[in-house]
């Protein structure tokens, strides 16, 4: 099928590039010029296990091109995913300024029938904005052509991004004709060989699909992160209350554990987007005005517990920051903990030096050559002459480290561990203090 994919972000790049994968014919729009000449040239503007082969193989087998001309993307895809960004307007609500614009592009250029598919987050309402600005476009050039709107959340987690596209756990689509229905299922059906996974429903349950699925996943994050500060007022271990409830099916384990707050391009957003639609409709989310403000909380509590430890003014003080992504295997820092920690100890007069695996470009992006922030080469080498080891992003490679090396390296040995990594008595016996988050 030929496909034409508006936005080459995180979810345009990869879901275009798996699409290709199963042998379509895949054209990548961006407005960005320069993430298109780097595409082009055979570079790749983001960190994804596995996405950088997979473009590669696709591109030389000529299934899959990059573009900046909006008339060609228009003329290439008869099913057209718009996966341009979302973000949050000054008052949370989603900014559908780019999903509009590129509807508004396709009812310019179009010539025959087309598929208009939502894969970008949207509030409840977005597909019919999307259909009456195709249609404005077409009657102000008195042009009659039909078309439909379909809606196709996309659930992929960076980080496991490619993992997620072709092996999905669903695939939602909604859709209020039978010809968008059928395009749909034929376009998915190489991803459910093993068993049927397209969930058809109505285009407005759709959309309002993806915002529950992530505010549901934020809220179990914020629960446990809120039971955490209790467990450890209390003397109680939340890693074993962790494994007591996860073991319930009902519960189950996944999106329990606690840390130093949720970050990223979507859950902060969502919560955010789905309490400013709610308003609308005159409902108020009680339980995700409390999940937002308990993860806003839970942003400070490494600073807290550094402050706790070592005092308000932490002026002459050097720590050593390992993860700066907002969660391992991307090098996304859209809202990442870290940030608001390493501003934090500047804000009390510290500094910085910090190591992740792959965010290190994006945090030069971010900060510059900010005099109070160094980078480091590795792990070890970011421990220099620091006071205390700070540890915000669960990468791997964090996880079994030379604890007689880090007690050697540090000034006042201590481990302040955003996502308990360690044991908390291996850490001690190795005779450092340690700060994980509701241990006792
Ligand atoms: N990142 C994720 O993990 C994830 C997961 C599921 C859903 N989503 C949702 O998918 C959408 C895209 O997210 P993302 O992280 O890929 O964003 P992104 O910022 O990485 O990419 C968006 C791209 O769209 C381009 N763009 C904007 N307007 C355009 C236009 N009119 N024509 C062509 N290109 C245009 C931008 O230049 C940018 O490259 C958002 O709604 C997001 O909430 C994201």
């Amino acid at each position: 099928m030929k496909i034409t994919v508006i936005g080459t972000g995180y979810v345009g790049l990869v879901s275009g590039t798996c699409l290709a994968e199963v042998g379509n014919d895949v054209l990548c729009l961006d407005l960005d010029a320069k993430k298109i000449n780097t595409l082009n040239q055979g570079g790749i503007p983001i960190h994804e296990p596995g996405l950088e082969a997979m473009v590669k193989r696709n591109v030389e087998a000529g299934r899959l091109r990059f573009t900046t001309s909006i008339e060609e993307s228009v003329a290439h895809g008869a099913i057209q995913f718009i996966a341009v960004g979302t973000p949050p307007d000054e008052d949370g609500s989603a900014d559908l300024q780019y999903v509009v614009s590129a509807a508004r592009n396709i009812g310019k250029y179009m010539t025959e029938y087309k598929v208009i598919v939502d894969k970008s987050t949207v509030p409840v309402g977005t597909a019919d904005k999307v259909r009456a600005a195709i249609q404005e476009e077409l009657d102000s050039r008195s042009v009659k052509l039909d078309f439909s709107v379909a809606s196709n959340p996309e659930f992929l987690k960076e980080g496991a991004a490619v993992e997620d596209f072709m092996r999905p756990d669903r695939i939602v689509v909604g859709t209020d004709d039978d010809r968008a229905t059928q395009a749909m299922r034929t376009l998915y059906a190489p991803f459910q060989r093993n068993h049927e996974r397209v969930i058809v429903m109505d285009i407005k349950s759709a959309e309002l699909t993806k915002y529950a699925a992530n505010a549901m996943l934020a809220t179990r994050i914020s629960f446990m992160n809120e039971l955490a500060n209790l467990a450890e007022k209390m003397g109680a271990d939340i890693e074993h209350v962790r494994q007591g409830i996860g073991s319930d099916p009902r519960i189950g384990y996944h999106f329990l554990y606690p840390g130093c707050g949720y970050g990223g391009s979507c859950f902060p957003k969502d919560v955010q987007a789905l309490q400013r639609t709610a308003r609308e409709y005159g409902s108020d989310l009680k339980i995700l005005e409390a999940v937002e403000s308990a993860n806003d909380h839970q942003k400070t509590v490494l600073l807290d517990k550094i402050t706790a430890r070592l005092g308000k003014d932490l002026s002459g003080k050097h720590f050593a920051v390992w993860g700066l992504a907002f969660k391992p295997n991307t090098d996304d820092m859209r809202e990442a903990p870290s940030r608001v920690l390493i501003e934090g100890l500047w804000q009390r007069g510290a500094t910085v030096t910090a190591y992740d695996p792959v965010a290190m470009e994006e945090t030069t992006r971010i900060y510059g050559d900010d005099p109070r922030l160094k980078l480091a080469n590795n792990q070890m080498e970011a421990l220099a002459g620091a006071d205390a080891l700070v540890i915000v992003t669960e990468w791997q490679v964090f996880r079994s480290p030379d604890f007689s090396a880090i007690k050697a390296a540090l000034k006042s040995p201590a481990i302040f561990d955003g996502r308990n990594l360690y044991e908390p008595a291996t850490v001690r016996s190795a005779g450092m203090e340690y700060f994980p988050i509701g241990r006792k």
